[in-house]
């Protein structure tokens, strides 16, 4: 007979934290909100950190490359979606790791017999203002000089010009020689007040480019995610078909994690993909898997000992409809709740620390506290980035107000990208398990986020924690009652949401 389980599946909405003392040396700009992301023994650290715990879902409709970029800045990680050819996720990461470099290899560049036609159209292709002149174009070629747009007027200037007569030559640029440091490039830079430091070879061939933007941008965002080589970091969504040949490009493009996405990853498909991802590449990787909702689950993925992070949740997410389609799945709160809990039974018994991502259905900012304090080390949303300007989505005005479009990747539209490469498949029947929608557009995703974060930090304040770790650990969380949801809100009180109301209101005057 089928096993009837006591507990009921509960959802974040359900819970509120207790307050704890807060004590008088603690202040918000303290807290650390610093994830591990990898696997841990004992004391020793994670040998992968996220500064802030959140991280974009394996989606189409979310993570792209501006998104990965703009989240990597605020200390975050995006997951570039699988469901797309190697090629064009090899691509998408490769720009997210070029996008950054302090030394940049130099993604346009001119010959000196170019014309400036030639040349406004490359800088309007790739959006760079400063390009270098090479003698044969190319980003390694013996460097020649530089030409920005403040070098001619292109509606005055005649565009057959050719760049040599434009650019500023060789002999005029000061520049930085092969093997100088970041910093002496960045004072090389302040010192001769100059936007771009070319840094050549011993031969006078271009090796790269150091950007005093780049160093702005550093110091305006303190908590970016770097890599050892102070590229940004960015993750990849593997899947259980073709691994053996995405894994490989994405590991040359320099995918810092790799992550399974898949809604079950209780399977002896992703533990083969586990397997031979650690057989070819070792534990250097970090490897996150899942979906799961069971300690069963988490003992199947964590006693292989071969995995990093786990993610949590199945027919949680905003566009899922897994439960109703398939009846599987289960309350996001009570599946962390339980895993967390084997996670940490598992940490006393073996002393190995797996990382749990709560993965989906987090509808506004109180959840995502809620499932920290749960115990989740991290948390992967979709609908809260596809509603940012970095998402990959075009904005859509429908009624005067601006949306977004947001779709599961069990959707048709999204597995519509394999309908010409896997056009041997033998599945002759699909049927979805998300739905294809619109989010509001809400603006900029570091505003957002910083909204966000800055709540967590002022609830951990009221919980007494610095870290997530005590956090989570000084948690103490009370189930609600309805009636106490409805008091939670506003009551008995009129609230004038939109200017007509208040111009409608009869103030009995
Ligand atoms: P959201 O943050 O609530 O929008 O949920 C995002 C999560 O939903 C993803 O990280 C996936 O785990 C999951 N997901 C993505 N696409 C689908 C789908 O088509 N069906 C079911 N779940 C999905």
């Amino acid at each position: 007979m089928a096993i009837i389980l006591d507990d009921i599946s509960r959802t974040f909405s359900e819970y509120l934290l207790l307050p704890r003392l807060t004590r008088r040396e603690q202040h918000i700009d303290k807290i650390s909100l610093k994830a591990p992301l990898a696997k841990s023994e004992g004391s020793k650290a994670s040998k992968f950190d996220i500064n802030i715990p959140v991280v974009s879902a394996c989606m189409q409709s979310v993570s792209g490359t501006n998104l990965a970029i703009a989240l990597a800045r605020q200390g975050g990680l995006s997951m570039i979606f699988c469901s797309q050819s190697i090629d064009s996720q090899v691509e998408m990461v490769s720009q997210v790791k070029a996008h950054k470099a302090g030394f940049v290899t130099s993604g346009a560049n001119t010959k000196p017999d170019s014309t400036l036609a030639s040349l406004v159209e490359l800088m309007a292709e790739t959006g760079h203002s400063t390009i270098p002149v090479t003698l044969d174009g190319s980003a390694k070629g013996e460097f020649c000089g530089l030409i920005t747009d403040q070098d001619f007027w292109e509606f005055e200037d005649d565009l057959s010009n050719l760049v040599k007569d434009h650019m500023t030559p060789k002999s005029d640029v000061f520049f930085g020689t092969e093997g100088i440091t970041l910093r002496k490039a960045n004072e090389l830079l302040h010192h001769h007040k100059k936007d771009c430091l070319p840094v050549l070879d011993a031969q006078g061939n271009l090796n790269s480019l150091v950007f005093k933007k780049d160093y702005v941008d550093h110091q305006r965002h303190p908590l970016e995610l770097l890599d050892d080589n102070k590229r940004l970091s960015v993750g990849a969504a593997i899947n259980t078909h073709d691994y053996r040949q995405r894994v490989p490009a994405l590991m040359a493009a320099g995918a810092d994690v790799l992550c399974f996405d898949s809604s079950d990853g209780f399977t002896e498909f992703q533990m083969d993909g586990i397997e031979w991802i650690r057989e070819q590449y070792g534990y250097e990787i970090v490897l996150g898997v899942g979906n799961i909702v069971t300690p069963e689950g988490f003992d199947y993925l964590a006693k292989s000992g071969l995995v990093d992070f786990i993610k949590v949740g199945i027919g949680g997410g905003s566009i899922c409809i897994t439960r109703e389609q398939k009846g599987v799945g289960r309350g996001q709160a009570s599946a962390l709740l339980d895993v967390v809990k084997q996670r940490d039974a598992f940490y006393s018994e073996t002393g190995t620390y797996i990382p749990i991502c709560s993965d989906g259905g987090l509808a506004n900012d109180t959840q995502i506290v809620i499932a920290l304090a749960m115990g989740a080390d991290f948390v992967m949303m979709g609908r809260y980035f596809a509603m940012t300007e970095e998402s990959p989505t075009p904005k859509v005005s429908i009624n005067g107000q601006m949306y977004k479009p947001y779709w599961g990747e069990g959707t048709q539209r999204a597995q519509n990208w394999q309908r010409y490469a896997d056009s041997m498949s033998s599945r002759k029947m699909m049927f979805e398990e998300g739905v294809d929608a619109y989010v509001p557009l809400v603006g900029s995703m570091a505003e957002v986020l910083e909204t966000t974060l800055y709540k967590l930090k002022s609830t951990m304040l009221n919980i007494g924690a610095e870290s997530l770790i005590d956090f989570r650990e000084n948690a103490v969380l009370t189930l609600v009652s309805e009636q106490s949801i409805v008091e939670a809100g506003t009551s008995n009180v009129f609230q004038f949401s939109r200017k007509r109301e208040i111009d409608e209101f009869d103030w009995g005057t």
